[in-house]
């Protein structure tokens, strides 16, 4: 008999499912693919609108330089109310619409293994994805509920993202733990302490077990925007004045600079009269080198491509103690050394702002360092060494455990299959 269920988790960066079998209990293989959707620019009416997405997006989005919709990060826009829709070509597309295409993806993949059309899936969820109105976090989770039934995924449950973690890791101990789960992504940290036994892995209410859960909206991708603005920005600008009137120099307003440190930003400079308005920047600057840069970043959309590179120079400091941010496109020409120490700066306000939110969910909690047996750290941004760090400082006494910090969240929810029950 067919009998599996899908572990999704759709994340900002990455979408992972594994596909567990309900009659061994055992996961059979765990599939991945990059949030990302890429549609080209060039269009046929008569056809179906050719779209892209993971590897096969980026791939294909750069052989087409750089040109065409290409969307990051999309699992941001599920709580912003003020995003209705999007035209892409002659089709309008919600946010659901977006994610069905990412959901499907993997959905096929893993159908062609279980060998039929599977529609029992477990998808997680951040603990928030709106830390501050639980309107549009509902809003949220009905978004993506749309998206996976229109992936043609109908028997859904929710979890919540760090209890998959914790389920994950519970397949790797062999005794109770008191465990705090943190898992840091691409968007979000979110935090959960569970009690785990792996003699009640199979059991059907775990409900109790889950003594705290809590999240903040800070990721990988704010380090990223971080890192954009103090090392990025100077080289498109930020700091040079232009002339307003005769003799009258002032800056160019901060809001350029801001947008383009998040890359989906960038479509800002898109309109046409901010367009006008930084060819004026630029002349009445005397044609400043930086400013001409920054029109050749936008005009070119060099966005992703100047994020890779700091998302380059980020992995190269998990291992590293320096890296180069390095960018050469046209006449864009970043070359700087950065150590981890500048690195370490650079985040420092998103780590304090981990680190005080971790004092809130253990205070609010009750939760007092003695009660942890261990900490399950997960998730890609778990690998930078300033997260481990904090982790090390605040708890020094707790063992600090991981696993493959990018699928142990859709294993864990593939093992959540109690929520069927
Ligand atoms: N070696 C590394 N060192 C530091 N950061 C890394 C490394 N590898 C990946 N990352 C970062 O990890 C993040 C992606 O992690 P992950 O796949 O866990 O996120 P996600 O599940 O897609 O996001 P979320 O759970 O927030 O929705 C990205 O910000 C990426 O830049
Ligand atoms: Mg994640």
């Amino acid at each position: 008999m067919n009998s599996h269920i899908y572990g999704i988790d759709f994340g900002t960066s990455n979408s992972v499912l594994s596909i567990f079998n309900e009659t061994t209990h055992k996961i059979e293989t765990t599939l991945s693919v990059p949030s990302i959707l890429y549609f080209p620019d060039e269009y046929d009416p008569a056809l179906p609108l050719k779209y892209f997405v993971g590897t096969a997006a980026i791939e294909q989005y750069i052989a087409d330089g750089m040109k065409g919709r290409f969307m990051k990060s999309i699992k941001r826009v599920l709580p912003r109310t003020n995003f209705t829709e999007t035209r892409i070509h002659n089709k309008s597309f919600t946010a659901a619409g977006l994610i069905t295409l990412i959901l499907k993806e993997l959905k096929n993949k893993a159908d062609a293994i279980v060998g039929y059309d599977c529609k029992k899936a477990i998808l997680g969820r951040p603990v928030f994805f709106d830390d501050e109105n639980t309107l549009n976090d509902s809003i949220a989770q009905k978004r993506l509920l749309q998206a996976a039934n229109q992936a043609g995924l109908t028997e859904i449950r929710f979890q919540f993202e760090p209890i998959g973690a914790a389920f994950a890791y519970e397949k790797i101990i062999s005794q109770k733990e008191k465990v705090l789960v943190a898992d840091l992504g691409g968007g979000t940290t979110d935090f959960t302490f569970i009690e785990l036994d792996p003699a009640k892995s199979l059991e059907k209410d775990r409900r109790k077990d889950i003594l705290a859960t809590g999240g903040i909206y800070i990721g990988g991708d704010s380090f990223d925007s971080a890192f954009m603005w103090e090392k990025g920005t100077p080289y498109f600008g930020r700091g040079v004045m232009y002339e307003s009137m005769p003799g009258k120099l002032v800056d160019v307003p901060p809001s350029f600079f801001s947008n383009i440190c998040s890359w989906e930003k960038m479509n800002f400079f898109n309109g046409l009269k901010v367009q006008n308005d930084l060819r004026q920047y630029y002349s009445y600057s005397k044609q400043n080198e930086k400013l001409k840069n920054l029109i050749t970043l936008t005009e070119n959309n060099l966005g992703y491509s100047i994020f890779q590179s700091i998302e380059k120079t980020k992995v190269d400091l998990s291992q590293l103690d320096t890296s180069l941010f390095e960018f050469n496109k046209f006449d864009i020409d970043i070359h700087n050394t950065i150590t981890l120490e500048d690195y370490n700066k650079i985040i420092n306000r998103d780590l304090s702002k981990i680190d005080q939110y971790l004092n809130t969910f253990l205070s609010k909690n009750n939760i007092k360092p003695e009660d942890i047996d261990s900490l399950f750290l997960t998730g890609g941004t778990s690998m930078v060494r300033a997260v481990k760090q904090l982790f090390n400082t605040k708890l020094p006494h707790v063992k600090v455990k991981s696993d493959d910090n990018f699928i142990s969240v859709a294993k864990g929810l593939a093992y959540s299959g109690y929520l069927f029950q």
